[in-house]
């Protein structure tokens, strides 16, 4: 007899037992239930070998396509939880490429950022890549031999975190005004550890005496420059520099006076609206000739 007839005939005998059961009142019926469980258990388990197999089955607890965000330079946990692993050993492969990273506790890539952490006992294999970067991001396997091996998959998504300093690239100030430049850290999926303020090529997070005050509040992500009385001194480029993001800059120019040259610098040139308009009607005409 087929595996499929065998099934059938466990179905109506099932089904012929309950509809039975039903009428013989609530004892009955609670032992015609448990009934159904084995029976469905069963039915629904082919190949017939594993039937007999008490060992519970094998499957993963972390879910199929799982989504880790990371940020560059940070590392990057990519978790793989498998119940009653038996003596499976689990894989990890770069889907781009298949390249494989790691199998069991050890790294076969040549990039050593790539390592399998598991505890003893745990059913935890979870990989993590140290310093990520850009061109991490993409879809990896965590695999477990068996026959046929099984696999789940997660996407690593992978963003750039910078630094972001309010207001226009230039700002332009008179002489004994305040200079206040907020920093904020933007696209980030950890916190900075430390926030630097550069100007031009001095670090001026601690120059007190010079007049500056940088406070910074890493959870919030920010960190501001004070500087209550800014003279000529303080003119120059100021650049905000976490520690896991890219910087930014902004230039400060200090002036007397109502009409700086240095404002004139930054108007658009006469050649610049030339340019433009002849550029406009040659899309015009391109758009009137089709
Ligand atoms: C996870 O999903 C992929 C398709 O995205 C599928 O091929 C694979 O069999 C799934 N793994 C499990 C364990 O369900
Ligand atoms: C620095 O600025 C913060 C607020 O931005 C203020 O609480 C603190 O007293 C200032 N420190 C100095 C030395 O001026
Ligand atoms: C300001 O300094 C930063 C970092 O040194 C540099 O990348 C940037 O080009 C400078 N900007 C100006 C306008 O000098």
């Amino acid at each position: 007899m087929s595996v499929e007839s065998q099934q059938c005939l466990c179905f109506v005998v099932l089904l012929i037992h309950t509809v039975i059961g039903a009428g013989e009142g609530p004892t009955s019926t609670t032992a015609t239930t448990t009934r159904i469980e084995q029976n469905e258990l069963t039915v629904s388990f082919p190949p017939l070998e594993d039937l007999y197999n008490s060992t519970p089955e094998k499957h993963f607890a972390t879910e199929n396509n799982t989504v880790v965000t990371s940020q560059t330079g940070s590392t990057a946990l990519l978790p793989c939880v498998i119940r009653n692993i038996g003596d499976g050993i689990v894989s990890w492969i770069r889907r781009k490429d298949y390249h494989l990273l790691t199998v069991g506790l050890t790294t076969y890539s040549s990039d050593q950022r790539f390592q399998a952490i598991h505890l003893q006992h745990s059913e935890d294999w979870t990989l993590k890549v140290r310093f990520v970067q850009k061109r991490d991001a993409g879809v990896y396997e965590c695999q477990v031999s068996s026959h046929p091996p099984t696999s789940i998959f997660l996407r690593l998504d992978v963003v750039e975190a910078r630094a972001q300093i309010s207001g226009p690239t230039e700002k332009y100030l008179k002489p004994g005004s305040t200079l206040r430049l907020q920093c904020s850290v933007v696209q980030t999926t950890e916190a900075p550890a430390f926030v630097f303020w550069y100007h031009n090529s001095r670090m001026i997070n601690y120059d007190a005496e010079r007049g500056i005050n940088v406070t910074t509040d890493p959870a919030q992500r920010l960190s501001d420059l004070l500087i209550p009385a800014a003279s000529a001194s303080h003119a120059g480029n100021y650049t905000c520099v976490p520690n896991n993001a890219v910087p930014a800059s902004i230039y400060v120019h200090i002036f007397n006076g109502e009409n700086p040259a240095a404002m004139q610098s930054s108007s658009p040139s006469p050649f610049g609206f030339e340019i433009q308009s002849c550029l406009f009607l040659t899309v015009t005409r391109f758009i009137i000739q089709r």
